[in-house]
């Protein structure tokens, strides 16, 4: 993390399977009162999000979360829109209004902490975070970026797979080869 500026890192636990909110929530000690940047260590992506992280440092609350157009939403959190309005998050829906899902990244203002503690295990028993974001749009302050160049996660043997040979590529790209 040298090349990043990085001084040093904390670290938490999560026990058992409970969601990303709790997993989030057990962040509140060194978060604090900032605003926070979630990404999930199994999302993978090509190009930078510097501009949709300044985007959300000038807004002045709430949420953002970035967006990705896929062919399989239904393994995901699907954003369903009114115009260029996000009108609802649905969680792993069986019949996805739209292919426009929602990433694992996700930015928060210091609220998020209060929202997470509100919140009810879903039926998968986990604390979902497409809750804090639906909390987030109910509130009217969440926001969002379409996410540039490739995106996957590899949490599965097929995306993570696919997460490989899209690194290969780029990588031999870089290094000048087809
Ligand atoms: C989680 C979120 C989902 C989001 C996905 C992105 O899914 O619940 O809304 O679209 O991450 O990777 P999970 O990994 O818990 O299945």
């Amino acid at each position: 993390g040298q090349q990043f500026g990085l001084k040093h890192l904390n670290y938490t636990y999560q026990e058992g399977e409970g969601g990303i909110a709790e997993a989030l929530g057990l962040a509140k000690h060194f978060v604090d009162k900032e605003k926070v940047v979630v990404v999930l260590g199994d999302n993978i992506i090509e190009k930078s999000i510097k501009k949709a992280v300044e985007e959300f440092d000038r807004q002045p609350s709430g949420a953002k979360i970035m967006l990705k157009e896929v062919s399989d939403p239904e393994r995901f959190g699907v954003v369903e829109f009114k115009g260029n309005k996000i009108k609802s998050i649905i969680e792993k829906p069986k019949h996805p209004k739209s292919n426009r899902i929602v990433t694992g990244i996700y930015m928060y203002d210091a609220d998020v902490f209060k929202i997470i503690k509100t919140l009810k295990p879903s039926k998968r028993g986990e604390f979902e975070i497409t809750d804090v974001n639906n909390e987030y749009l109910k509130r009217g302050t969440l926001t969002y970026s379409i996410l540039e160049g490739w995106w996957t996660d590899s949490g599965t043997f097929d995306s993570l797979l696919k997460a490989s040979k899209l690194v290969a590529k780029k990588a031999s790209k870089k290094q000048g080869r087809k």
